[in-house]
């Protein structure tokens, strides 16, 4: 069987973040163009059609069931990947597994959403287990690229509390933003119900909300600088900040100007990037000691010539175990 070598596999996990975070603008493009029921079946379009029919609608909605095709294929390319990377390692076959299960889930859960007119409750359930799924993709990717050693922190305790208090108020923000758009005007599709709230109170909480995981960023952009931090946690504390300070400028202007769906669009790309970044700033908090298994690399071809002398072969300086399984 192919081998994969662990800097592929780290770069396949890079294209497998990418897809699964296109998809969560794809499938809010869906209901910002008003396709959400342009499909009204699954898994078929219709029920007398497999396809969509030339119609805008259905068109949008099944292009997005293909986009969920090819991240259905992503996945299952991560875990074929972890399997024949060499070292295999547990975590990153379990993470690459559970990204499977996810977008499983995923395919259900949209189902059901169509099924049920595009309910609220479940076309934010939808919203925020893809976020789930860009998390386990951001771990996947971390993890990948570094060795399999535990992680150690690499920053003061506090930030490491501050962050995960930080990725607490992330969550509150994008529940929050959710159910603002639960309430507005862009459901999917005219029928979809809406949640019995006010917009602007919707909006007002989910702005306080925003305004407090601000503050924290600066709280921690502050920290990281005052104590000296290793320049990766204030390069990620810093793109977050400015992540967030974009985003709410978006947010503010589509609010103020009666949520145009291209504005939407950008902040809903937007809350993929916020997230991202929170994310990667708390991963950056920690580092594995020992070097990295991309050092196999080079070390591969030198083993399988079999006119090189096992004493030309270097010392390996990685700590990693190099077990299957491990
Ligand atoms: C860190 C900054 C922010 C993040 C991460 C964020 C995130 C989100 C998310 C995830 C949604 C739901 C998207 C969806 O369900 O498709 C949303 C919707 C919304 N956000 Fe924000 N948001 C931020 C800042 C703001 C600010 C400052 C405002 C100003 C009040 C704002 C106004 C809105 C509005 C009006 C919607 C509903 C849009 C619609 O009708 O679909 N956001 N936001």
């Amino acid at each position: 069987m192919r081998r994969l070598s662990p800097s592929t596999f780290a770069l396949l996990t890079t294209g497998v973040t990418w897809a699964v975070a296109v998809i969560i603008v794809t499938g809010g493009a869906v209901r910002l163009t008003g396709s959400g029921l342009g499909c009204p079946d699954w898994p078929t379009c219709t029920q007398d059609r497999l396809v969509a029919a030339w119609d805008y609608h259905q068109m949008v909605e099944f292009v997005n069931r293909m986009v969920t095709g090819i991240v259905s294929v992503a996945v299952i390319l991560a875990v074929l990947g972890a399997w024949i990377r060499r070292p295999r390692r547990r975590d990153l076959v379990l993470l690459a597994c559970g990204l499977v299960a996810g977008v499983i889930g995923q395919i259900v859960l949209g189902g059901i959403t169509v099924l049920f007119d595009l309910a609220p409750q479940l076309v934010m359930a939808h919203f925020l287990l893809s976020l789930v799924l860009l998390s386990t993709a951001l771990v996947l990717r971390d993890r990948a690229g570094a060795p399999p050693t535990p992680p150690v922190v690499a920053v003061a305790d506090d930030v490491v509390r501050l962050s995960r208090v930080m990725l607490f108020a992330a969550s509150v923000v994008v529940v929050t933003g959710t159910i603002v758009t639960g309430s507005g005007p862009h459901g999917g599709d005219t029928r979809a119900q809406r949640f019995p709230f006010l917009p602007t109170e919707t909006a007002r909480v989910h702005g306080i909300a925003v305004t407090v995981f601000l503050a924290l960023t600066v709280f921690a952009v502050a920290a990281l600088r005052r104590s000296g931090a290793r320049p990766q946690a204030l390069r990620r504390a810093t793109v977050l900040l400015a992540a967030i300070v974009a985003q709410a400028a978006v947010g503010y202007t589509q609010y103020f100007t009666g949520v145009p769906a291209a504005l939407v669009a950008v902040h809903l790309a937007g809350a993929v990037a916020v997230w991202t970044a929170v994310v990667r700033f708390h991963l950056g908090l920690f580092h594995r000691p020992g070097a990295p298994e991309t050092i196999e690399r080079w070390r591969e071809p030198l083993r399988s010539n079999s006119n090189v002398p096992t004493s030309a072969v270097p010392p390996t300086t990685t700590s990693a175990p190099t077990a299957p399984g491990s």
